[in-house]
């Protein structure tokens, strides 16, 4: 884990509520992994002193892209930074989706909820660059919560839509159309998946019932992202017996067999 007290914002982009920052941060970007997230300083003042966490969107050899909804403080702080500005971060952090060593030629389904496509992207890169072949499922209560379908498709990779309200794609909740699709077309090696817990509940069940594996992104209240405060704990299965671990540290992503959902 490093610490760039000045990762430069190099580029801004803005929707209805979503916000995409490119950070130039050089030795964080090599190290980054699909599924790892950063914690942001949002202020150089005292308050609010804790920093938020947000998944590593995108990167390349010069930095990381992230990508977030305005949904608090933090957030809405974050999103009045203009290019130019620098940002205090600390990551890569956590363990991120794991890929399989034989990802050429395989399908996977990968599932964002609203802002949790946000770490997807990186991953579809990934994947596409291993010669695997991912669909992404992006959905969202309406249409304004799905400003990346292009930049997904620019990856030539399928990009099923859902709206809650029905006002583009497959009018229902995303796990209603994954569940229509994967019933319709052929198994995928894997199921990736971030959103909130309800979401991520439904999912694992999907995947247990048509026997996928599947790696989910789990949310949390973090205090401080490095494993100090246990502010993120979590109930999951090891060794056939259930212990508590922190998201930061053992997550975000967890295998969805091992997560435990009756909390
Ligand atoms: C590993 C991880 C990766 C994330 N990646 C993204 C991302 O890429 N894009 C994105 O839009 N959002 C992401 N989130 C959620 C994001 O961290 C929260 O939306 C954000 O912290 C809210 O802060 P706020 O000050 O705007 O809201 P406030 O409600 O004012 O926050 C108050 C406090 O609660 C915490 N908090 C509130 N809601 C959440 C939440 N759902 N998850 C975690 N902490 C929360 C904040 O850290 C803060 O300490 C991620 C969360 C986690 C755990
Ligand atoms: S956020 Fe502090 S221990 Fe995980």
């Amino acid at each position: 884990m490093l610490n760039d007290p000045a990762a430069l914002i190099i580029r801004k982009k803005t929707w209805d509520g979503y916000f995409l920052l490119a950070l130039r941060s050089p030795r964080v970007a090599r190290r980054a992994k699909p599924g790892q997230f950063l914690m942001v300083r949002v202020s150089g003042q005292p308050y609010p002193l804790l920093r938020r966490p947000l998944s590593i969107h995108a990167r390349d050899e010069e930095g990381v892209e992230i990508f977030f909804a305005r949904s608090g403080l933090g957030t809405a702080i974050l999103a009045d930074k203009k290019t130019g500005e620098t940002l205090d971060i600390l990551g890569p952090l956590g363990k991120g989706f794991v890929i399989p060593a034989t990802a050429k030629g395989k399908s996977f389904c990968l599932i964002g909820g609203g802002r949790g496509i946000a770490p997807l992207y990186f991953l579809a890169r990934e994947l596409r660059a291993k010669g695997g072949h991912p669909r992404v499922f992006y959905g969202g209560k309406t249409e304004a919560d799905l400003p990346l379908i292009r930049k997904f498709a620019a990856l030539k990779t399928e990009v099923f839509i859902s709206t809650d309200d029905g006002s583009l794609g497959f009018p229902g909740l995303v796990t209603a159309m994954v569940e229509k699709e994967l019933a319709r077309s052929a198994r995928p090696a894997r199921i990736y998946a971030c959103g909130p817990d309800p979401m991520m509940k439904k999912i694992a069940g999907i995947a247990a019932g048509l026997n996928i594996p599947a790696q989910l992104s789990l949310e949390s209240i973090m205090g401080c992202g490095i494993g100090a405060c246990w502010g993120c704990v979590r109930k999951v299965l090891r060794g056939g017996s259930a212990e508590w671990v922190k998201i930061c540290e053992e997550g975000p992503v967890f295998a969805s067999r091992e997560i435990v959902w009756d909390l």
